[in-house]
């Protein structure tokens, strides 16, 4: 439970809504706090205590907020300002809140999903190497794949700086010789493509399309964000 002003309250719960709206919603008495009118934005609730409804509807309390971001290149995967501008950037004001951060960081250069959320506890959950969530990429190379990577992602390659990887898949994309899916359950620095150095090969198209069950959603355009339910995300680690 959490001590905050009604207009934060309503702006942070209601799609749409800003800071300026939920004011005017109060001024209009639209707002009610256990069944009483308030006027007074300033006005302090105990988030999930307090019952608040806004226009006769219900605004049930979500403490956290899980976001699907299609990520396009020249983004960072951080929340730090710094000469590229961060994911944060891409994130909606309706779907905006204090603290959410990117779970897992994809290279600037590489497209795809990416989980924003401020449940620090489930990000944590989904990136711990115990859960073994597998994540899975396109890649298109410079140079054909070949049928021997299978064999040697599955053995788990050295690359550069003397890392080994953990065994990963390889699957082939019927009719383009340059592409394949790669399948990871872990995340090291620039992994796929010091993999596919290692191999003497070179990554030119980097997209990451699934992290375990959840699919980057096919209709959302590069950009943009979708928010996803709790028991979606959460899906993440049971499976
Ligand atoms: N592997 C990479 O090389 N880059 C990414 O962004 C993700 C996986």
């Amino acid at each position: 439970m959490e001590i905050m002003r009604i207009d934060k309250y309503i702006s942070g719960q209601m799609n749409g809504i800003s800071r300026k709206d939920a004011k005017t919603l109060c001024r209009k008495n639209e707002v009610l706090v256990n069944g009483s009118v308030v006027k007074n934005s300033n006005k302090k609730i105990i988030a999930g205590k307090d019952i608040v409804s806004v226009c006769g509807e219900n605004v049930a309390y979500k403490k956290y907020i899980y976001i699907m971001l299609n990520k396009p290149k020249g983004f960072v995967c951080s929340t730090k300002d710094g000469k590229s501008p961060t994911v944060l950037k891409l994130v909606p004001p309706e779907l905006y809140r204090e603290g959410i951060f990117p779970a897992g960081r994809l290279d600037k250069d590489t497209e795809g999903l990416v989980l924003l959320t401020n449940d620090g506890e489930l990000a944590h959950k989904m990136l711990s190497p115990k859960y073994h969530v597998e994540k899975k990429y396109y890649v298109e190379l410079k140079f054909p794949v070949q049928e021997y990577y299978v064999a040697k992602f599955e053995k788990g390659l050295l690359i550069d700086g003397g890392d080994v990887c953990l065994p990963a898949r390889i699957e082939f994309v019927p009719e383009n010789q340059y592409a394949c899916y790669v399948y990871l359950k872990e995340g090291m620095y620039h992994q796929i493509k010091r993999m596919f150095n290692a191999l003497s090969n070179e990554v030119v198209f980097l997209k990451r399309i699934c992290i375990g069950s959840l699919a980057l959603d096919q209709n959302l355009a590069s950009g943009m964000c979708l928010e996803l339910l709790h028991k979606d995300v959460e899906k993440i680690l049971s499976d």
